[in-house]
């Protein structure tokens, strides 16, 4: 293809392409090329990718082994229908049945993460023969049909007409109880396993398929389960004879410096969603991993659901590569390593900008939440702040922006998610970038709330 002109593709990108989640109209930045955690436009200007792209460059752009070995896939067979062997289909399905947790055994593979969840929930009502799942408020599923109705953010607004059958349930937010406690040690809420009866108990359990949960909230704001919250959860799924679906989207394939976030408090889900992360997003795949005895069962009734794509050898090669390339590079350690790092730096910041009201975070997967005041936690700007109201967030990831960092935000939480093979001069420059974007944040900060 010839190379365009970079006002061309901005004018076409205007005219002609819808963009996600966004008003339409922006002109876009344009990239010309990427290499590990960097990326760069036309005029040559270099950015530090500290969101991952959508948290999915996991290994940060151009890979050379994944770059390979989908060139290899390509020249050898490009594609083949879901019911025929193939060797890395194979391969791959083998792999998560390697790196994912307890008895999860049987993957089915998709194109991303909505239709792993939505799959996951069509199965999860086949398999219990119950018709209702939990889902929580601040959570992102995906923008399909069924995965946006179990969406909470503001976002499942735009279903018009959600999918019957999802209750919601509140969230494990330590920083904020949602019941008014002060110690989450004290909120049923953030225990997991006393909310939940409670709904139960309003529901009917014999009604409630599953309980689908990211493992650890990401695009609403990265809030962390306390300690015991999923354990809490699992057990009370057990006892009702629910299913617990981990949404790990975002929060798997090593970005919490485990191969599963679920994998910190020794929890199995009954079925594992992923993408993202498995490939580093160089080719759509989304993953669907059930335990042996739902396999079992599955295997005289027929599995529900199907796509064109399951298990594209394309997208399977990049996989099979990606993930051996985690291993072979010891991706996992040095998340955890540079997670640490981060944390303890923005333990330092915090020191600086008392914008800062909390840090949290697990591996590489980290966010800072910010605050007018640290004794009231009035949040910098609403909840799901948009226009005037979200100002001050978009002027901070401008001055990054400008200064060569790109960062991403959610009401007023900073997500700081880079590649995970990340350096820790590369983790140095984006933190002492994201120390000068703070005294914006600053400014808008008082002594006494407003
Ligand atoms: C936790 C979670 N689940 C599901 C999805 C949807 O994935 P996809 O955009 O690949 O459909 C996302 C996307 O950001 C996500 O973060």
């Amino acid at each position: 293809m010839p190379s365009r002109d970079p006002g061309w593709v901005r004018d076409m990108h205007v005219a002609h392409y819808l963009q996600s989640w966004s008003t339409q109209g922006e002109r876009p930045l344009v990239v010309a090329g990427g290499k590990g955690s960097w990326f760069w436009d036309t005029d040559g200007k270099r950015y530090l990718d500290f969101q991952s792209q959508l948290v999915n460059l996991s290994l940060g752009h151009q890979h050379p082994a994944i770059v390979a070995a989908i060139k290899a896939q390509a020249d050898k067979l490009c594609y083949i229908g879901p019911s025929m062997g193939s060797d890395v289909r194979s391969e791959l399905a083998a792999l998560m049945h390697e790196i994912t947790p307890g008895d999860l055994t049987s993957t089915f593979f998709t194109t991303g993460g909505a239709a792993a969840n939505e799959t996951a929930v069509r199965l999860a009502r086949h398999y219990t023969g119950r018709h209702k799942i939990i889902a929580r408020y601040r959570s992102y599923h995906g923008a399909t049909g069924g995965a946006l109705s179990l969406t909470g953010d503001p976002r499942h607004h735009l279903t018009r007409a959600d999918m019957p059958g999802v209750v919601r349930m509140l969230d494990p937010y330590a920083y904020r109880p949602p019941t008014g406690h002060k110690n989450p040690a004290d909120c049923p809420v953030c225990q997991g396993g006393p909310h939940l009866e409670e709904i139960l108990m309003y529901e009917d359990p014999a009604s409630v398929a599953a309980v689908i949960l990211e493992s650890v909230v990401g695009t609403n704001g990265l809030i962390v389960p306390p300690d015991g919250y999923m354990r809490s959860i699992r057990e009370t799924c057990d006892k009702h004879g629910i299913l617990l679906i981990c949404d790990e989207v975002m929060s798997g394939f090593g970005r919490t410096g485990k191969w599963f976030a679920c994998e910190h408090w020794e929890v199995t889900p009954d079925i594992l969603t992923g993408a993202k992360g498995i490939n580093s997003g160089y080719v759509p795949l989304g993953t669907m991993t059930v335990s042996e005895p739902i396999a079992k069962w599955l295997g005289s009734r027929g599995f529900p659901g199907g796509l064109t794509y399951a298990g594209h050898p394309l997208a399977c090669a990049s996989g099979v590569a990606a993930i051996r390339c985690m291993r072979e590079e010891n991706t996992l350690e040095n998340a955890t390593a540079m997670g640490e790092i981060m944390r303890d730096e923005l333990e330092t910041l915090a020191g600086r900008h008392p914008s800062i009201g909390d840090i949290r975070g697990l591996g590489l997967f980290n966010a800072i939440e910010l605050v007018k005041n640290r004794d009231t936690r009035e949040p910098l700007v609403p909840f799901a702040a948009k226009g005037e109201a979200a100002a001050p967030m978009r002027a901070m990831m401008k001055f990054a922006m400008d200064a060569g960092l790109y960062l991403s935000y959610f009401s007023n939480v900073i997500r700081l998610t880079p590649p995970l093979n990340i350096t820790r001069d590369d983790l140095m420059t984006g933190l002492e970038i994201l120390d000068r974007t703070l005294e914006l944040a600053d400014l808008e900060y008082s002594d006494t709330g407003s």
